[in-house]
């Protein structure tokens, strides 16, 4: 079925869907979307033009960490509605010219989507009429190994991203899934994780009881410790 052109501006992803797919021109070559990524986790994101100045810290330090990333087994796929000769000319730059916070000659290695066409930012949800027509917000997804999209952030124009927190959510997500747990407000490797539910009355009474190796705050609120070794040797590629 065609789609209307409202119906692809409000198009949005969802968590716990398959990401859209779309094959693209990138400056990595094409690329064709998440197929290829099939096995890895990959972080999509959309910025709002190239040579523009919040975008440019945004990218060079995305290039500074991707080899975190990469460790992680995250690869990193950017976008924005330009087009492949601007997007060329703009990493040049950043390269040749931009030195900023201790980061100079800065090469951004992962793919950079060009979509004059915006096909793919309707199909992520990344053009947000009341933010801007003309350019995407700055979207995050965070797609698994399965192709299916774990995590959604968008952010407006004007807001830099915070990487810190973008590779806590890929840690996170990860560490979730090895051992089966939840993380709680502000986690970091190394901090107690949250145990499933008492899936009967006799759990929760043993938990409340300490017969469990947790602490449980009360009966559906149990942590327990998971090292930060453990959690770093599981999700860091050797
Ligand atoms: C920036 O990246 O600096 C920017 C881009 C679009 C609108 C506002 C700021």
């Amino acid at each position: 079925m065609e789609m209307n052109t409202t119906t692809q501006v409000t198009a949005m992803p969802r968590i716990g869907e398959k990401a859209p797919s779309f094959k693209a021109v990138t400056t990595q070559g094409e690329i064709n979307f998440p197929e290829q990524y099939a096995g890895s986790w990959v972080i999509l994101f959309s910025h709002p033009a190239d040579f523009t100045p919040v975008c440019t810290s945004e990218f060079m330090t995305f290039a500074t960490l991707e080899k975190q990333f990469e460790e992680a087994n995250c690869k990193l796929v950017g976008l924005s509605v330009d087009g492949l000769y601007s997007h060329i000319a703009w990493l040049r730059t950043i390269k040749e010219k931009i030195e900023y916070k201790g980061m100079k000659e800065v090469e951004v290695k992962f793919p950079l989507i060009e979509d004059i066409t915006m096909e793919v930012a309707k199909k992520y949800g990344m053009i947000q009429p009341g933010e801007s027509s003309t350019k995407a917000v700055r979207a995050v997804f965070v797609i698994d190994p399965k192709g299916v999209v774990r995590t959604i952030l968008y952010y407006p124009l004007s807001l830099g991203r915070n990487f810190d927190e973008l590779y806590r959510i890929v840690v996170a997500l990860q560490t979730a899934d090895a051992f089966s747990v939840a993380t709680p407000a502000d986690w970091r490797p190394g901090d107690d994780v949250i145990v499933p539910p008492a899936g009967s009355c006799g759990v929760a009474k043993d938990r409340m009881e300490g017969k469990e190796d947790m602490k449980c705050y009360d009966w559906f609120f149990c942590t327990k410790k998971l090292p930060k070794e453990t959690v770093l040797n599981t999700i860091l590629k050797k």
